[in-house]
């Protein structure tokens, strides 16, 4: 039994973070975390191992699709997908390693063990009892399934059976046209299986601006992904080897089936705090179940936080990372601040989607007077160099102050470029203050300019 400033549960994006972050201001702090290694969702079963699969299986389709365009000939690789995990579980591992490492480095203790909270100020971390002055509760999200389906992570899996395979499925169906089903179902139809995406709504990622999700969609068609949209999964009918997914089109009431060799279920995913007994505590929830928290963080249990996954808002690991070093400082006496509006998101495909700030529907819906730029990459040298033409840079600007409001990217490294766009929102900028910035060239990033310099007199190579 130990005493701690600070004892926070996750060892996550949201808590290893915050974890550092503490131990930098000077608190005595312990993480505690269940799993064998650290990093969470994100580093051991989320964002990083699917990276390193849709690196693999983009740099299978760049060799089987465009070596021969560039003069690269020779026979094409073949895919070991045995060694494909190896690779992918070798990145897991240095990764949570570097967790580890960075523990020691800033001397933050890893509780090795499930924790709960018997009292405000005590953690129980398997037998033993810590005090706390402040507890931080970063434990995350799990898959959210239908009702009625049941995942055995072999057949029907979620985005972590899928990141596991026994093989590379001949037909895969995706249920939910969301970031991990895009993500998934792009790397498997880059390895050949046959992918169908069945989506409740009319267009995939719901809630993106429009523009972007309708020309996403079309891109991913012509990848080879098919989509069946507008149909509620009612159920899932598996036997040994093979699954029925059956739905139900929302606009006949027509039934309908699809068979697969595996089923992804990727509808969303639910806050995760089961065991940790705030029930007890009395710690408030939103009526979705999330742990409710004020502007500083703070459950209304003195003594208590919560941040990331576990709390209200995108379930991204980076706005976790944010809330992590900003309760550090809040509990240090200082002032944590995370700027809600200027919170990036990414979709890993190829080409990427990157987003930030309003969406035009959204500035439809408040009657604001907004301008467009926009600018596609069929303009741009260095896209056109990498066979990554398809799409555009949108930039959503004020009509009267031209203020940046929203920035959409769908195209090459789009998830890099998208932080010109948010750096300029942080500062409060002008897309004029984007299109006087000299830009180098030839880069993707020059498209960012050409969409500011659309939202004034015009770009220069529309
Ligand atoms: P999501 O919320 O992004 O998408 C779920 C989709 O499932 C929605 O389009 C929804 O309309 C659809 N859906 C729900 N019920 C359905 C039904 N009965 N039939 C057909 N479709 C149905 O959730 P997803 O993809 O599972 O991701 C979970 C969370 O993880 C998200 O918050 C996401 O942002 C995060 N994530 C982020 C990543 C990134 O930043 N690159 C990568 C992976 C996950």
């Amino acid at each position: 039994m130990a005493s701690y400033d600070v004892i926070i549960i996750g060892g996550g994006p949201g808590g290893y973070v915050s974890a550092i972050r503490c131990a930098q201001l000077g608190l005595k702090t312990a993480c505690v975390e269940g799993r064998d290694t650290l990093g969470g969702t994100c580093l051991n079963v989320g964002c990083i191992p699917s990276k390193a699969l849709l690196h693999a299986s983009h740099s299978y389709h760049e060799a089987t699709h465009n070596f021969t365009k560039m003069g690269l000939m020779g026979k094409s690789p073949s895919i070991d997908w045995k060694q494909m995990l190896s690779y992918k579980d070798d990145v897991i591992g240095q990764n949570t390693k570097g967790i580890e490492f960075l523990f020691k480095k800033n001397k933050v203790d890893w509780l090795k063990g499930w924790g709960s909270i018997p009292e405000a100020g005590k953690v129980k971390v398997g037998d033993e009892v810590h005090d706390a002055k402040n507890i931080v509760v970063a434990t995350g999200s799990e898959a959210a399934s239908l009702p009625g389906i049941e995942i055995d992570e072999k057949i029907v899996v979620t985005s972590t059976g899928a990141l596991e395979l026994g093989k590379i499925p001949k037909k895969m169906v995706v249920i939910g046209a969301g970031v991990i089903g895009l993500e998934m179902g792009s790397v498997y139809a880059r390895l050949g299986t046959e992918v169908t995406v069945v989506e409740f709504m009319d267009n995939v990622c719901p809630g993106m601006d429009l523009d972007v999700s309708k020309t996403f969609a079309r891109t991913l068609k012509k990848q080879g992904l098919k989509f069946v949209m507008g149909a509620a999964v009612q159920s899932v009918e598996t036997n040994k080897t093979k699954a029925k997914v059956h739905y139900k089109l929302k606009k006949n009431d027509k039934e309908d089936m699809v068979e697969a060799d595996v089923v992804l279920v990727a509808t969303g995913r639910k806050p995760f705090t089961d065991g940790l007994g705030l029930d007890a505590l009395g710690v408030a929830l939103t009526p979705r179940g999330q742990v409710a928290t004020n502007d500083h963080w703070a459950t209304n249990v003195p003594g208590i936080y919560a941040i990331g996954d576990a709390i209200e808002g995108p379930m991204l690991a980076h706005k976790a990372e944010d809330e992590g070093m900003a309760v550090a400082e809040v509990i240090a006496g200082k002032k944590g601040h995370v700027n809600y509006g200027v919170i990036p998101g990414v979709v890993y495909t190829a080409p990427e989607v990157a987003t930030v700030g309003k969406t035009e529907e959204q500035l439809k819906e408040e009657g604001r007077a907004y301008k467009v730029g926009k600018f596609s990459f069929m303009g741009n040298g260095r896209a056109k160099a990498m066979f990554a033409g398809d799409g555009f840079v949108k930039l959503l600007v004020d009509a009267q102050t031209d203020r940046i409001l929203g920035g959409h990217i769908l195209g090459p490294q789009a998830g890099e470029m998208i932080h010109e766009i948010c750096v300029a929102m942080e500062f409060g900028a002008s897309a004029e203050d984007i299109a006087l910035t000299c830009h180098a060239h030839p880069t993707c990033s020059e498209a960012v300019r050409e969409a500011a310099l659309a939202c004034g007199d015009g770009a220069i190579h529309a």
